[in-house]
């Protein structure tokens, strides 16, 4: 993929939803909005299209990517439903939660979608744009996150333009996401699920259908994509810091601190997590504009999105492969 092609940026109407599914079937990259961030888009049954989502965002291996569809009969297309997906499919779609589902012999999905596994990870997603893009391009798309490798998730069309300008053939404006972070990834096996990969669907809204989840590491399933460092500004993050450093900006959760004079960034003042996962991004990506060098963030309960932000910050706070300890590969 040129990396400086003419990147057309649209409102997002029905002139835009047309273009956006032509320049799909034709194998170019859109970048649209999602319920939970923005995702770059590329035809999942199109190995080379694919391939250019990796090449745009700069991604030094294939991790597998989550394909969107706009229902269940889609999806059936491509991969087979046990039942406990389907009951999470009746209870949760179209929203923000991932099915990693076996891929039926013959399915026509790019293996790149798998990185060669015999499974890919479905999502429907409500976002009305999100829906229109698919519908128009008639094909179902492999969407990541529309951000250069190892950068935080966008969910503003100006994330999407700084990061990817002249790496995609269109961004598909539709204002800034509601939840803020990706969806929950959820996988199966021997008729248990297991959590792939916290996210907007709250794990206890989950856990009434399966019982409690497994841990991906107590199962034989895995993430692949599950890079420990990820999602990282460009400054230093410290977690749940109850002090401040001189040269430190605060990324503060509840009530700000009595007597804190330094930038105060506050995910909620009034303490509500779902408020705080919708403000995370945008924030640390203010925090890097305003050329933060320290991020000290306060403690955030684990309860209902707490458990996505947290992964998040986690990960945001893990040593840099530029770091001379870590391997080159770390970054996604
Ligand atoms: O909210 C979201 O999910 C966003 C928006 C754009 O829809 N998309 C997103 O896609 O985050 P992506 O492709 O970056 O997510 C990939 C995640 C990784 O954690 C990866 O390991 C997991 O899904 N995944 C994908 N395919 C998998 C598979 N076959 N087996 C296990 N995990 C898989
Ligand atoms: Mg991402």
């Amino acid at each position: 993929m040129s990396e400086n092609i003419r990147t057309i940026i649209r409102p997002a109407d029905q002139t835009a939803f047309n273009e956006a599914g032509e320049l799909l079937r034709q194998g170019k990259l859109v970048a649209f909005p999602t319920e939970t961030v923005y995702g770059l888009g590329a035809d999942a049954t199109n190995g080379t299209a694919v391939a250019g989502i990796y090449a745009a965002k700069g991604r030094p291996k294939f991790n597998p990517l989550i394909v969107h569809v706009t229902d269940r009969a889609m999806a059936e297309r491509y991969v087979t439903v046990p039942d406990l997906a389907s009951r999470l499919m009746e209870a949760f779609w179209p929203g923000p939660l991932t099915l990693v589902l076996p891929r039926k012999p013959g399915c026509t999905l790019t293996p790149l979608v798998s990185a060669g596994l015999d499974t890919a990870a479905i999502r429907c997603p409500s976002h009305p744009v999100a829906r229109a893009v698919i519908a128009a391009s008639d094909r179902p798309l492999a969407a990541p996150s529309a951000n250069r490798s190892g950068k935080m998730s966008p969910t503003t069309c100006d994330h999407v333009a700084t990061d990817l300008s002249g790496r995609v053939a269109m961004i598909v404006d539709g204002g800034q996401t509601e939840i803020g972070v990706e969806s929950t990834v959820i996988g199966f096996h021997g008729g248990r699920a297991a959590l792939l990969r916290p996210g907007g669907m709250p794990r206890a809204a989950i856990e009434e259908i399966t019982g409690p989840l497994m841990a991906p590491e107590a199962g034989v399933i895995s993430s692949p994509g599950q890079l420990s460092s990820h999602y990282a500004p460009n400054a230093k993050v410290r977690l749940n810091a109850t002090t401040l450093e001189a040269d430190e900006c605060l990324l503060a959760f509840g009530p700000n601190p009595p007597e804190c004079r330094k930038t105060v960034c506050n995910l909620s003042l009034c303490g509500d997590v779902t408020e705080a996962a919708a403000n995370l991004f945008v924030m640390l990506h203010k925090l890097d504009k305003i050329g933060a060098t320290r991020i000290a963030v306060m403690p955030i309960p684990n309860t209902g999105l707490g458990e996505a932000i947290n992964d998040r910050l986690h990960r945001a706070a893990a040593p840099r492969p530029e770091d001379p300890a870590n391997p080159p590969d770390a970054h996604q």
